[in-house]
């Protein structure tokens, strides 16, 4: 017997009582105060919901979306139309969450001008609160003018998927002296062009830890130990949901793809058997406007 169940009712209003939207200031607050800073990609407006009313820091509609929602192979097929698609049912369902909006591959490389511009759309028609871009020393200029525009800019250094040819796989970044070092300068140069905040994917910890201590704005890692600020994780990978495969950092929480693969058998035994919809899940007609209708078309 299947057990369709909608959507709990997480709250009554009292829960929110009180409860103020998360802003970048107040993200760099919790670093100054030594509190963990947390994050986790959604793309839909339920997922939205659920993770605004469980009371998570921040949302990343991140590009990943392209890979665990729409099936490509990697992020480079996303466009600007599909990320702020998705961001904005993201925005209709979270109302405390920092909403940060990823500017997907193409849409800020070309030129400073369209950097500024694409960013601004986020804000201004994704109903995002930040946007986040990949890239170190070579994205300043970029970060820079898209601060200067008002816009709150989320940098992303380590394995920057938009890369993943010119790194040769989804591969950890920052293992030799070298590269280390390199991260560490482009950290840095981020921090002095204005972003407020920083991810690291796959990086060595330590790595991660030293420059989470040297910069004063907030680190999120992801594969990138626990000595950042905060962590991100891409929720269909903590959902069990993405079929491909499991990046060895992610710890999963649910096993959602084999629960829903039982609901849906479930619900094809219970078709085929006869057993839905049972009378509960019918509409009922009285009885005098049954037989008016018999009556009427003559049976
Ligand atoms: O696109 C994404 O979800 C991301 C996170 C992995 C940080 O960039």
């Amino acid at each position: 017997m299947s057990t369709v169940s909608s959507l709990p009712t997480i709250s009554s209003e009292s829960l929110f009582e009180g409860r103020k939207k998360i802003t970048t200031r107040s993200i760099k607050q919790k670093k100054d105060r030594g509190e963990p800073i947390t994050m986790l990609t959604a793309y839909d407006y339920p997922t939205a919901l659920i993770m605004d009313r469980s009371g998570i820091d921040s949302i990343l509609v991140g590009d990943s979306l392209g890979m665990v929602v729409l099936g490509y192979e990697n992020t480079l097929p996303v466009t600007m139309e599909e990320m702020l698609h998705h961001c904005r049912a993201v925005a209709r369902g979270a109302q405390y969450a920092l909403l940060v909006g990823d500017m997907p591959f193409m849409s800020y490389q070309v030129s400073i001008e369209e950097a500024v511009r694409n960013a601004g759309r986020f804000l201004q028609e994704g109903g995002m609160d930040a946007i986040k871009l990949e890239g170190g020393s070579e994205r300043v200029d970029a970060v820079r003018a898209i601060v200067g525009a008002g816009i709150p800019v989320m940098g992303h250094l380590g394995l920057t998927p938009q890369s993943v040819h010119q790194l040769g796989g989804f591969r950890a970044q920052g293992k030799t002296a070298v590269a280390a070092k390199r991260l560490y300068e482009d950290a840095h140069l981020l921090q002095e062009a204005g972003c407020f905040s920083l991810v690291l994917e796959s990086v060595p910890e330590r790595l991660a830890e030293l420059i989470s201590n040297k910069l004063d704005i907030p680190t999120i890692g992801i594969g990138a130990g626990s000595g950042c600020d905060g962590q991100v994780l891409v929720t269909h990978d903590l959902l069990g949901l993405f079929d491909r495969f499991t990046p060895k950092f992610v710890r999963k929480y649910a096993d959602l793809y084999n629960e829903m693969d039982r609901a849906f058998h479930e619900y094809m035994v219970d078709v085929e058997s006869g057993s839905f919809p049972a009378s509960e899940h019918t509409v009922e007609m009285p009885e005098d406007e049954w037989v008016e209708l018999l009556d009427e078309i003559g049976k």
